[in-house]
């Protein structure tokens, strides 16, 4: 009897440090985001935005302080398992937040899979991770690749353009984008008469844009991003294209990039769930203290980074801050309605934001809210079973 009384002592003594393990010290939170590179400017961004909203609750999530880890990703997707796995294995993160690049957050979501961690994805849009590869320990603050993609192919097909050309960069994010406008171009009965790429992240756009003068189209849709973009846009212009044939694209082609591109980006028409100046005062407050804070407006990464912060607090909050209560946090992620500063957005079973996608205007240093393009526009997730 008394050894029985011992050993069930021993046993509780047991469940109860090991309970407090998970509710003690800090979370570790591990970034994954490009520090270097053409999308630097994008991790940098999203990693202030998810600081921002930690520091507006007192540096705590769920009652936990959160203690940062970084990795740069350089963007390069043959390093990402040996990267990922710094944070995983060496530094035994309790949460993964990354990436910007969707071929590094596909290796990053298989071995959040694999080692059973929690993983918060601020930006790659790549459809496999909320479709085949999904699971209840992923989920995406920012979009997949083809809602943006989707939105513009509708707005370019109620313009009354009927032959679109394509160009981007030949990896998924590309590949996905121009899918998805190719859906809702031919919608509205468009045709895509020809597909441009070339290598990530390349940006010698000359020999694509000579093709483009030849072919003529009424539209050309482009994905770039980050110091891409830059280039594009700038190049479009100097070829003189902009005049005779519109160029539309996914927001990033023309967020956090306007001062850089200057004058060749002014008045261009993207599809994006957010815009600058949106006047709500949820967007006032969150860009007047990012602007306060770092010195630089906010762009749609800064608001992608907040808004992964607010997904794990509400997971966090849920569980008291209590990670062993994975299905507690996995689930109030799913259930919560995040105050975003793009408005107020669910997540689907899937784990991908379910959002209003907004036609934009270049216009000085700020994409314009213009309309919403599609309302509550959801991925179509296919292939993922939970
Ligand atoms: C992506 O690789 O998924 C991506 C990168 C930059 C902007 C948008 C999407």
């Amino acid at each position: 009897m008394n050894t029985l009384k011992t050993l069930s002592a021993t046993l509780l003594l047991g469940l109860a440090a090991g309970a407090q393990a998970q509710t003690a010290g800090p979370i570790k939170v591990g970034l994954m985001l490009p520090y270097t590179g053409t999308y630097a400017a994008l991790g940098n961004m999203i990693e202030n935005g998810f600081k921002l909203y930690v520091q507006e609750q007192g540096g705590k999530l769920g009652g936990r302080e959160i203690q940062y880890f970084k990795v740069d990703d350089e963007s390069e997707p043959s390093k990402a398992t040996d990267n990922v796995n710094k944070l995983i294995k060496r530094d035994q993160v309790d949460v993964l937040v990354g990436t910007v690049h969707s071929g590094v957050a596909l290796a990053m979501a298989k071995a959040a899979k694999e080692s059973n961690t929690l993983l918060i994805i601020p930006n790659a849009g790549a459809g496999a991770i909320t479709g085949p590869m999904c699971g209840p320990n992923i989920v995406r603050s920012s979009f997949s690749n083809w809602q943006p993609g989707y939105a513009m192919g509708v707005v370019a097909g109620q313009r009354g353009h009927k032959r679109a050309m394509t160009i981007t960069w030949n990896y998924a994010a590309g590949a996905e984008t121009v899918k998805g406008f190719t859906e809702g171009f031919q919608k509205g009965g468009g045709k895509v008469v020809k597909d441009l790429t070339l290598p990530f992240p390349n940006v010698e756009f000359q020999a694509l844009l000579t093709e483009i003068a030849a072919q003529k189209p009424d539209a050309v849709y482009a994905f770039f991003a980050g110091g891409g973009a830059v280039k594009f846009v700038k190049d479009y212009a100097a070829a003189g294209l902009n005049k005779s044939i519109p160029l539309y694209g996914p927001g990033f082609l023309t967020d956090g990039t306007l001062e850089a591109q200057g004058p060749s980006a002014q008045g261009l028409l993207t599809t994006l769930h957010y815009a600058d100046n949106l006047d709500t005062p949820r967007n006032n407050a969150f860009r007047k203290s990012f602007a306060l804070a770092y010195k630089t407006n906010a762009d749609v990464y800064a608001v992608q980074g907040y808004d992964a912060a607010q997904l794990l607090g509400a997971g966090l909050a849920a569980a008291k801050g209590d990670l062993s209560k994975r299905d507690v946090v996995t689930a109030a992620m799913r259930k919560t309605v995040v105050d975003s500063p793009r408005g107020k957005f669910t997540i689907s079973p899937a784990g991908n934001p379910v959002q209003d996608m907004y036609l934009r205007e270049a216009k000085g240093v700020n994409n314009e809210f213009k309309s919403v393009a599609v309302k509550a526009l959801a991925d179509p997730a296919q292939g993922c079973k939970m």
